[in-house]
């Protein structure tokens, strides 16, 4: 019998990420500057970001040289394991082949320390002393709490209001770790105090967020600002887990047919699948497919247009996928995946076919979830359930047309802490949310008019 999980040797782990905007089959249209409408150039981010990361938010090297301090600390728990997940397929009756890359035995729980460790070593190069961001589920909060203590960095985390109230151990997971944590909306900036005149029990989201820390950031000359998805630089950090993806399966003798993984601004999901896209470039047959929720099918529902990152308008614009940054989705349990846009170079290689999309209901994804965990023994995150939930789908069609396919299924994080949500599933008190069109319609009435090239 094949081994039930796939390891790779310290010395193994790759020592470059893989910066997928060379190869991409069309060119990616730059971030714009909301006050000229023009392309940004470097200096325009210097308010936020350290000029290491924004050359690497533009860079067109293909490879990129991890620092030896990056690695040092991804040892803390990489290479993480690919499991073949046996009883997975036994319980489905499936001929295809189910592997999971199991992110969530770092030290947060999740795949977001891979670029939290990069962005704060990069910020402390560049004497950076404080980091501000934001956090959904609270995963990202818990990385970057964790990679600033490891660098000595004070870290200042808005968490959306509604994660806050469900999950209380997050925010003392990143106190432990020497974060301060507030709720979003909250007191702290302009975008906070005007979300709270018009509504004080305002469950937050992503989009909000974004604005608090990115107003705290550019405010204060001793902070920069930190996000945890979305950009090109944090989409790249997390290939190191698609790279090893690629070298597990050689040594498990096997050839990716179908890589299911869930979508929130879509950072994980672009780890797993960017260093497999160049292969189906060169006419290898694989499918890559993001999950998201019914709640917030940007990558379903959405136009692929210019629109802000953030709700109060500060960022610069991207073309992607986007619900308005207005919209407000919601309040599903998988609080990681409740944002209004999808990154820009995941958004244009669903626009050109090379990723399919598929969006499902809480309660779906939760039996999904629980079928997972009487099986495999691990609980996931909510949002990891959605990539399950995909993976199962794809296994269920190889059972009905016979295909042996190997399926990987991106394992982004457990859900220790979202036991809560899990009691909603089991008590039969998870609603499933349909989004009517007109939501959609006046959020998108918020979104400007711009294309480029004029
Ligand atoms: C476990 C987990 N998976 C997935 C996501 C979605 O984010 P992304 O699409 O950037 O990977 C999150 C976000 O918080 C998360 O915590």
């Amino acid at each position: 019998m094949a081994d039930s999980k796939i390891f790779l040797s310290e010395s193994e782990m790759p020592q470059a990420w893989y910066n997928i905007q060379p190869d991409l089959p069309a060119p990616l249209m730059p971030p714009l500057n909301p006050a000229t409408g023009e392309p940004l150039v470097p200096e325009d981010l210097l308010p936020l970001f350290p000029m290491s990361l924004i050359e690497q938010e533009m860079g067109m090297e293909r490879w990129v040289d991890i620092p030896d301090e990056v690695l040092r600390i991804y040892k803390l728990w990489r290479p993480s394991p690919l499991h073949r997940a046996f009883a997975l397929e036994e319980e489905l009756g499936t001929p295809a082949r189910i592997y999971y890359k199991n992110e969530s035995v770092s030290p947060a729980g999740s795949h977001k320390p891979n670029t939290a460790v990069a962005q704060a070593y990069y910020n402390k190069q560049d004497g950076v002393t404080r980091i501000a961001t934001e956090t959904g589920a609270g995963q990202w909060g818990s990385a970057l709490a964790l990679a600033c203590s490891l660098f000595d960095i004070e870290c200042q985390v808005y968490m959306v209001r509604i994660s806050y109230d469900q999950k209380p151990y997050r925010r003392l997971m990143m106190e432990t770790w020497g974060a301060q944590c507030l709720p979003s909306p909250s007191n702290q900036t302009e975008a906070g105090r005007r979300i709270l005149a018009r509504d004080p029990d305002s469950p937050g989201s992503l989009g909000l967020a974004i604005s608090e820390a990115v107003e705290d950031a550019a405010s204060r000359e001793d902070t920069k600002y930190s996000l945890g998805s979305v950009l090109n630089h944090v989409l790249m950090h997390q290939t190191i887990t698609g790279l090893e993806i690629k070298k597990q399966l050689a040594i498990a003798g096997d050839k990716l047919d179908v890589l299911c993984g869930c979508v929130g601004g879509g950072s994980n999901f672009a780890g797993f699948c960017f260093p497999f896209v160049k292969d189906k470039l060169d006419g290898q047959d694989i499918r890559f497919v993001g999950a998201e929720p019914r709640a917030c099918p940007k990558l379903t529902r959405a136009q692929y247009r210019y629109d802000f990152g953030d709700n109060a308008q500060l960022t610069p614009l991207l073309k992607m996928h986007t619900l308005g940054h207005s919209f407000i989705p919601p309040p599903i349990h998988a609080g990681g995946l409740r944002y209004h846009g999808d990154a820009p170079l995941l958004s244009l290689l669903v626009d050109q076919k090379l990723v399919e999309a598929r969006a499902y209901y809480q309660n779906e994804v939760f039996e999904a979830a629980v079928t997972f965990a009487r099986t495999e023994g691990h609980l996931p995150a909510p949002e990891t359930a959605h990539a399950i939930k995909c993976g199962i789908d794809e296994a269920l069609r190889c059972k009905e047309t016979g295909k042996e396919e190997c399926i990987v299924i991106g394992y982004s994080g457990h859900g220790h802490f979202d036991l809560a949500s899990y009691d909603a599933y089991l008590r039969g008190q998870l609603e499933d949310v349909d989004l009517p069109q007109e939501t959609i319609d006046e959020a998108m009435k918020d979104v400007p008019d711009i294309t480029w090239p004029r």
